[in-house]
């Protein structure tokens, strides 16, 4: 237990030139360690990466690094063991860690703040999280989009009706709509690649803002934490929150794609569609009405899209206007990217579950897929190939005969080969092949095409790349 940290306050860190404490309201207004005690673990590796270098570069002495090194791995597992009290008049979990570590090892301890400021060492810290919230993201996207790769294996000549504003527009396979969704999470997942790569530099060693006057290497730093390599500027590093920013960004383009997946779920779920059937694992009852099934989570994924646009919008609000370098409003970052990260996280993870899990009625979607005329469009192009008719000409004769089996109140493959014929002289009975549905989707052979062949390419086409 941490005793004697809560009677310090962090005046005392600093206190050379502060009279009196600070007041209750300052406290609670500049206090976060509420929030920011989730850097623990990225806070005590940056310390003794930063302890290691000093000493190395004759900064400090190789006992104190020593002492220091053994005091943080003491509070590391203080703190994982619920055994470290946070005190709030410290403020922060930089200084909360430090104060720990004067109790535990004396004087020493005040030498591991040589060459570095709270500036860098935050930027550093809030990196760290990011780049692992980030490699997370990247596995749990890898998981969704094989989820994905699997029930669009399974379901390669499954038909469905494609739609365009909502209304049936022509038969497509349901492994091609899976594939949709694959080249979005696909997308998601290299922009979190492109993430990792711009953050993939080490802040520590900036100190406040301007470097330090101590011979300091922050390439080895860089490397022992992990990095690629330190950043360039001081300024910039210690005022810098993009690599925040850009996990926000992208956190909010992914869940805009889940949340249009959630949607599909909820339309395709409801007993009017009867698309899919979600598993009693990701659905809920009603306490009201036995006969209801919910589709909660997928409703709940969709929500967390609000979320997570409102923390990218807060934090580019907070940083918009700041001048460099570092200012205390940078200390809202942090709530607003845990917040998202683990909306985030929620959200595929339900995803991934639902899409294992659905029951796909492929009597309905095929039903759904003749209606509404959907093989239109074959007809028409038939008349182009067979006929010899301008596709516009072929547009107009296929028009007259939708309204035609409208009015008669049947499909187009139900239309007598007479009524046809009176449209269009042309017309032979081999029409009736491709007003199928099966035989439509097949005919899109064309490249990233409906026709299971070809979502058949897509699909190996991603199983080597996941
Ligand atoms: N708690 C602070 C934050 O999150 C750490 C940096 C404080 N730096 C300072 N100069 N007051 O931003």
């Amino acid at each position: 237990m941490a005793d004697s940290t809560d009677t310090k306050s962090s005046n005392q860190m600093w206190g050379g030139r502060f009279a009196s404490g600070p007041d209750a309201i300052m406290e609670e207004i500049n206090a976060s360690i509420g929030f920011d005690k989730k850097l623990f673990a990225q806070d005590i590796r940056g310390s003794i990466a930063h302890a290691t270098m000093l000493a190395h570069q004759g900064i400090i002495s190789a006992e104190d690094k020593d002492k220091i090194v053994r005091g943080l791995n003491t509070i590391l597992s203080e703190i994982e063991s619920g055994n470290f009290e946070f005190s709030r008049k410290l403020e922060d979990i930089h200084m909360n860690v430090e104060a720990r570590l004067a109790t535990l090892i004396g004087p020493a301890a005040g030498r591991l703040h040589t060459a570095r400021s709270r500036n860098d060492q935050v930027a550093l810290d809030f990196r760290l999280w990011v780049k692992e919230e980030l490699q997370k993201t990247e596995r749990m996207l890898t998981d969704l989009i094989a989820a994905f790769l699997d029930r669009a294996e399974e379901h390669a000549e499954t038909v469905m009706p494609g739609f365009t504003h909502l209304q049936t527009a022509q038969p497509v396979t349901f492994g091609h709509h899976c594939m949709a969704y694959v080249e979005m999470f696909g997308r998601d997942r290299s922009r979190v690649r492109h993430a990792i790569e711009h953050l993939d530099e080490s802040p520590i060693g900036s100190a406040a803002l301007a470097g330090t006057g101590y011979p300091i290497d922050r390439h080895m730093t860089a490397k022992a934490l992990g990095f690629r390599e330190p950043t360039r500027n001081s300024i910039d590093t210690v005022s810098d929150r993009d690599f925040a920013i850009e996990f926000l960004a992208l956190a909010a383009i992914c869940s805009m794609h889940l949340s249009r997946l959630a949607e599909e779920i909820v339309i395709w779920s409801t007993p009017q569609f009867g698309f899919v059937r979600l598993s009693d694992a990701f659905s809920t009852g009603s306490s009201i009405m036995p006969q209801k099934k919910n589709p909660d989570a997928a409703e709940l994924v969709r929500a967390k899209t609000g979320r997570i646009n409102g923390s990218l919008i807060a934090l580019l609000t907070i940083m918009k206007g700041l001048p460099l370098a570092y200012s205390k409003d940078m200390q809202e970052d942090k709530e607003q990217v845990f917040d998202a990260a683990e909306s985030l996280e929620l959200a595929i993870a339900a995803m991934t579950g639902m899409v294992r899990d659905l029951t796909i009625n492929t009597a309905r979607m095929k039903a759904a897929a003749g209606s509404g005329y959907s093989t239109a469009t074959d007809l028409a192009d038939w008349l182009v190939r067979e006929a010899g008719l301008p596709f516009r000409d072929a547009h107009h004769v296929t028009g007259r005969a939708v309204a035609l089996a409208e009015s008669k109140g049947c499909d187009l493959a139900e239309l007598p080969l007479a009524d046809l014929q009176a449209i269009n002289a042309a017309i032979t009975d081999k029409v009736y092949d491709v007003l199928t549905v099966e035989a439509s989707v097949a005919s899109r052979k064309s490249f990233g095409g409906t026709a299971p062949s070809e979502v058949r390419k897509q699909i190996a086409y991603w199983r080597a790349r996941n």
